[in-house]
């Protein structure tokens, strides 16, 4: 599907003076890494991501059909308090994603939202919080237009959660999802993430994510500056390609469940990740050292113990530790004895592989 396809055409709307839309939209953790983007939210590569089950954000809005439509309005309240410190990012989303979903002018919005994680863990929400808006939005368009197909719904749910956060267009299915044209990922587009359909090895059905809170702060460098200094990198093209190489073979492994090889590509994915944050200009580092202190520990339990148990990083000093289900305890016991202390006030938040999101 292209571009235009995703414009609003109906010429028989449905008349709808008010109503609400809620939906919880999980958060996700990439194996491939999305890091560079041109106009539009277009990704430079194809990335792959688990679907996490735990880490979610309920997103409730309320439409209140209005007068005059020229301009659009709404108001924004986070966990139970009105918040105007996220309007700007909301209104440069809506500003985006207008053309798509014009009827919107017709409405006052009132938009409720919480996340399941704590909101100062440095998880980032932002790809958990614009697909359930994403999906609220197009629960209207639905009520607007009820003969939508299914697979139309959420594929423009993931096109217009992309124009909020590229990463949010992994956010609306499950359990992975590949964002970006990849040669071997059939129907796999730039402008929305696309359900992984091939073999998946019953190993990563219910793989862990136990994500250690090391840092809990703001983040110094947002993502998006981050992704803006890929454009002058003297490392771009490089990566971009090994990025794209890296999911063709990661396919492979999801099929054979070889776990040596998926371990090692998916630290390589970090690694390199945080490599091109260490090589641009300026160059900045998020990582804390209790992040290389988890990564040691994990590597010196791995040769020692045997345990296919790994690591990967988001844009953030957090570590993600990924495991295989029936792994869980001897895990738990190298979180629990070396792991713990390096984490902000011990916290850490159990997660797994899930299916997406939940209409509520
Ligand atoms: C490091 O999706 O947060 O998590 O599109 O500017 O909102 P924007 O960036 P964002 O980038 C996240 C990148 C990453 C890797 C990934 O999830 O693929």
């Amino acid at each position: 599907m292209e571009t235009e396809d995703f414009i609003y055409k109906s010429k028989t709307s449905k008349i709808l003076t008010n109503g609400a839309f809620s939906w919880q939209a999980p958060s996700n953790i990439a194996l491939v890494k999305y890091w560079g983007k041109q106009e539009s939210q277009i990704p430079q590569n194809a990335s792959i991501s688990f679907t996490l089950n735990n880490c979610h954000t309920r997103t409730k809005v309320h439409l209140d059909k209005k007068e005059k439509s020229e301009t659009f309005t709404f108001d924004f309240t986070f966990e139970g308090k009105k918040n105007d410190a996220f309007k700007p990012k909301l209104a440069q989303f809506f500003n985006r994603i207008i053309i798509y979903v014009p009827f919107l002018k017709d409405y006052h919005l009132q938009i409720f939202s919480e996340n399941s994680f704590p909101h100062s863990s440095g998880i980032a929400s932002s790809a958990s919080s614009m697909a359930a808006l994403a999906l609220c939005i197009m629960s209207l368009e639905k009520a607007l237009n009820p003969e939508m197909s299914g697979t139309y719904f959420y594929k423009k749910a993931s096109f217009l959660a992309r124009l909020g956060s590229g990463s949010a267009a992994r956010s609306i299915e499950g359990p992975l999802i590949v964002w970006g044209k990849h040669p071997t990922v059939d129907d796999s587009s730039d402008l929305y993430g696309v359900k992984y359909t091939k073999t998946i090895h019953k190993v990563f059905h219910n793989y862990q994510d136990t994500i250690l809170l090391v840092d809990q702060g703001q983040k110094q460098v947002s993502s998006t500056i981050g992704h803006n200094l890929m454009h002058q990198h003297p490392f771009a093209a490089k990566r971009f390609g090994q990025a794209n190489n890296n999911l063709t073979r990661l396919s492979e492994v999801i099929k054979t469940g070889d776990l040596e090889i998926f371990m090692q590509l998916v630290e390589l994915e970090a690694l390199s990740l945080h490599a091109m944050m260490m090589t641009s200009m300026p160059y900045f580092i998020l990582m804390k050292p209790n992040t290389l202190a988890i990564i040691n520990a994990i590597w010196e339990f791995r040769r020692v113990t045997k345990t296919p148990v790994c690591f990967t990083l988001d844009a953030g000093a957090n570590v993600h530790v990924l495991y295989p289900e029936a792994e869980k305890i001897k895990v738990q016991s190298l979180i629990d004895a070396h792991l713990l202390p390096f984490c902000q006030k011990n916290n850490y938040i159990c997660d797994s592989v899930g299916n997406g999101a939940l209409e509520i």
